[in-house]
């Protein structure tokens, strides 16, 4: 009897513990409140339907639609809740929720909340400044959230946030942050801040001071904030970032050599961002770097070192710069590149074999630049390689003796180029082929039309300008085809 009893009792210990562990009851005013909140929504339960706030048909929500009186509010979708039942995570993300949001709402007295995530709605009404009742918020997500007006000042009171991203916030004015260094001043605790599409109008040493305090600071991104310049190197002093997004700001500056100091950088993107000066060399060889995007800065100059072994670069961005001189045999050490966008720039010379290992290549763009030489026929074998954009450049030849057979090619441009002789038969053998262009270049040919028919994915042909005729002598007529074609250019 005794045993027994003792028995029950353990299980029913361990299997009370293991329930609660499993789904904590839902405290009963956390329960109301959340039902309160999504009653005074506005979103589709239903069918979709065409809102006239953003013009198009939006699709229904999914999460809101589990949240439903007879089940415990920890096991609804997008509800995460402590072990003691209450609500410390909500992720409304992508709900399609368009108004019925604002200061009175129910959400500000979920007063435990850590996690908030209201990315991709249509709220549609001034951004409430109730956020900073949730003192306990380190995670606060309201990017592309269709908020309207100004960004709320009580935000800086949040002071342990770790996350804050309040990136395109707005869909139709451009919020300000008039004082950045007020703004962030208390939130030292911050180790990713986006701040993308907000107007921030400082200059380079205000803006980077003013970052100063988040000595933790992780991941930057203010595209498009209206920033100016110059980029300044005190932002370095915060060692532990690793990736920076300033695209879309005028900085009319040079990129300080200081950047190269950054450890733990991996992203650095900087595009359309006014740069003059030369590009400090010394960037590529940061070890840990994967992304680095300086394309359209059209007076930024600079040229390639050599390329360390093994280096970590999976993208590398540089087109519309002024970037000069021939593409090193050691680019074939980036062993994980996957695009490579060189265009309109000045590179001349040829293109190096060792390109042969570059086996992640998937997107190739050289367009507009002084390219002469031979083709390399290793090109066309990357395993990988869908893209090869080559036009307005100099090359003459294209070898002859290239095994296409396990290409892998989509589209293929060799316009305006030098090309003589023959036109080049294993193209035929490049089944995968949708977009060929070949024009303007010198090729004498009489093609035979069957060679073409080969390539059935073909949607787009550009053969114009060369000295080519194509000699249709088909058996059976019935069987020219290519199904996707839906532009041939064929002039003179
Ligand atoms: C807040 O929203 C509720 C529900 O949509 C509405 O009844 C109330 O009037 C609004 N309050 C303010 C101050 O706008
Ligand atoms: C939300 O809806 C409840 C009824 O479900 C109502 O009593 C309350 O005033 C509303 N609050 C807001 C802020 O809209
Ligand atoms: C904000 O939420 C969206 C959607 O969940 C996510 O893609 C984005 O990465 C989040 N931002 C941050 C900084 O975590
Ligand atoms: C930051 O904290 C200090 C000290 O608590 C306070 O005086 C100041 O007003 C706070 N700044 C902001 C912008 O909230
Ligand atoms: C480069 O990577 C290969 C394969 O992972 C490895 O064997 C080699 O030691 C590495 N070389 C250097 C210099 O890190
Ligand atoms: C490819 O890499 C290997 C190993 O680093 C090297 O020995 C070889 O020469 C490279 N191939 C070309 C064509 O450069
Ligand atoms: C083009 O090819 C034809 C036939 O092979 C040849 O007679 C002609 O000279 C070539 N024209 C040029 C410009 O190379």
């Amino acid at each position: 009897m005794r045993i027994t009893l003792l028995v029950s009792f353990f299980l029913c210990y361990y299997y009370c513990i293991y329930i609660t562990h499993a789904s904590p009851n839902c405290l009963e005013d956390q329960q109301s409140l959340l039902l309160q909140l999504k009653n005074n929504f506005t979103f589709l339960d239903r069918k979709q339907l065409y809102s006239p706030i953003i013009h198009e048909i939006i699709s229904r929500s999914t999460k809101l639609r589990t949240w439903i009186k007879t089940t415990a509010c920890c096991n609804w979708s997008g509800v995460t809740c402590d072990n003691k039942g209450r609500v410390i995570g909500l992720d409304l993300s992508g709900e399609h929720i368009i108004g019925g949001f604002n200061n009175s709402s129910s959400l500000f007295s979920l007063v435990h909340l850590q996690k908030l995530n209201l990315n991709d709605n249509y709220f549609n009404t001034s951004i409430p400044s109730g956020f900073s009742k949730l003192e306990k918020l380190t995670y606060l997500n309201l990017s592309m959230a269709g908020f309207l007006g100004q960004i709320p000042a009580e935000i800086s009171q949040l002071t342990r946030l770790v996350t804050l991203d309040l990136s395109f916030i707005s869909y139709s004015t451009k919020p300000q942050i008039p004082n950045l260094q007020k703004f962030i001043q208390n939130l030292t605790k911050i180790r990713k801040l986006y701040l993308d599409d907000i107007s921030i109008t400082s200059q380079g040493h205000e803006w980077s001071n003013a970052l100063f305090p988040l000595r933790d600071l992780q991941e930057l991104s203010l595209y498009n904030c209206d920033l100016s310049g110059p980029l300044d190197s005190s932002l370095t002093k915060l060692e532990n970032l690793s990736i920076i997004i300033l695209d879309g700001n005028n900085f009319s500056s040079p990129i300080p050599e200081k950047f190269a100091n950054l450890k733990n950088l991996t992203t650095l993107r900087l595009s359309y961002c006014g740069l003059i000066g030369t590009f400090p060399q010394k960037i590529l060889h940061i070890e840990s770097l994967t992304i680095l995007d300086i394309s359209f800065n059209l007076n930024l100059h600079g040229s390639f070192p050599e390329f360390p072994l093994n280096g970590s670069i999976h993208s590398l961005l540089i087109g519309f710069t002024s970037f000069s001189g021939e593409i090193p045999r050691t680019i074939g050490n980036l062993r994980n590149l996957f695009e490579l966008d060189l265009s309109s720039c000045r590179f001349y010379g040829t293109l190096p074999n060792s390109m042969s290992n570059l086996t992640h290549l998937t997107y190739l763009q050289l367009s507009n630049n002084y390219l002469s030489g031979t083709l390399p026929s290793t090109l066309f074998t990357l395993a990988s390689l869908e893209e090869i954009w080559l036009p307005f450049n100099q090359f003459s030849k294209f070898d002859e003796s290239i095994n296409v057979s396990s290409s892998v090619l989509k589209a293929l441009s060799l316009k305006s180029n030098n090309i003589s002789g023959r036109f080049p038969t294993p193209i035929y053998q490049i089944h995968s082929l949708i977009f060929l262009d070949i024009a303007f270049n010198r090729l004498n040919d009489s093609l035979q039309l069957d060679g073409i028919l080969e390539l059935k994915n073909l949607i787009a042909l550009d053969l114009s300008y060369n000295n080519i005729s194509i000699n249709v002598n088909v058996t059976n007529v019935g069987h020219i085809s290519l199904p996707n074609i839906r532009y041939i250019n064929l002039a003179s």
